[in-house]
């Protein structure tokens, strides 16, 4: 087991509405490890990740208070998450960056341009999450699917009107061609997809243990460079209008 989680949010625990921001300052980074350990009741965290660039913390200080971190035990590895390669380059000014974690799917790809090419060149492992792209990937989604409480596809802008029945109508498209090539469904080809690009592990988020049983079905199989190629070609055709998944991103503390 390889115990993960993440560092650099704070909220006011007394607002109505609990809105997280960024904060990577050294007094919330100690406070916060101290928390987690309590919590998951442990000694050491595997991989700690700064959730979020904190723009008004300098990234090589971010790193060195990591650095301590891994220095007294407290932590086996660092990391960071949602990076650009310029972040990633002042963080290691600070101090050693094992591990990197970017949004990555069939629809989210922007990390092929220069992030991914970064981690494999300076051996930075990658954890690509949202690999179903929040279930859009798992062929289960349905246009008439209604999202409750605290869900971020409330206002996720893939799940709203013509653009969630544009990437609907391309989940189809790669399930035909899932079925048609390799006797598989789009899940396993999204997943398949994503471990071919070269990232070193795909984070899929369960709900339930049942929606797991489709990992069975993700190894023993590859996609070759022609139906990369395709796969491609059915994304340009289908997805005409593009969005990325920057609504996640919470406010620094100087956009607040
Ligand atoms: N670093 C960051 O900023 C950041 C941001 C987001 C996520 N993450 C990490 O990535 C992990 C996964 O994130 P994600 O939620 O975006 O993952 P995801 O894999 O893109 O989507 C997960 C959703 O897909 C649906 N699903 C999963 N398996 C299914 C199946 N077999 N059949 C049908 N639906 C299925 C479930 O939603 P429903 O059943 O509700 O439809 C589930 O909540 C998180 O736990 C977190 O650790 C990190």
């Amino acid at each position: 087991m390889v115990l993960t989680t993440k560092v650099g949010l704070d909220w006011d625990e007394d607002a109505d509405e609990k809105q997280p921001v960024r904060n990577s300052s050294p007094e919330r980074i100690m406070k916060e490890i101290d928390d987690s350990l309590r919590r998951l009741q442990t000694d050491y965290i595997d991989i700690y990740l700064v959730h979020w660039p904190d723009p008004l913390e300098a990234f090589e200080k971010t790193a060195m208070s990591l650095y301590r971190l891994l220095e007294i035990g407290k932590i086996r590895s660092i990391g960071v998450s949602n990076y650009s390669t310029d972040q990633m380059e002042q963080f290691r000014a600070g101090g050693p960056l094992h591990v990197n974690e970017p949004p990555f799917n069939l629809f989210e790809r922007k990390i092929e341009e220069d992030v991914l090419p970064y981690c494999k060149k300076n051996e930075i492992r990658t954890l690509g999450y949202g690999a179903l792209c929040r279930g859009l990937l798992s062929g289960k989604m349905s246009q008439d699917r209604e999202f409750k409480g605290d869900d971020l596809r409330k206002y996720d802008p893939k799940f709203q009107g013509k653009q969630f029945e544009q990437y609907l109508n391309a989940v189809k498209k790669l399930d035909t061609f899932a079925r048609k090539n390799y006797g598989k469904q789009v899940i396993h080809l999204a997943v398949r997809w994503i471990l071919d690009q070269g990232i070193s592990t795909a984070l899929w988020g369960a709900r339930r243990p049942k929606q797991l049983e489709a990992i069975d079905q993700v190894s023993g199989w590859h996609i070759d460079d022609d139906a990369m190629q395709e796969i491609d070609q059915i994304l340009k055709e289908t997805i005409k209008d593009p969005v990325g998944p920057e609504f996640m991103g919470p406010p620094s503390q100087e956009d607040k």
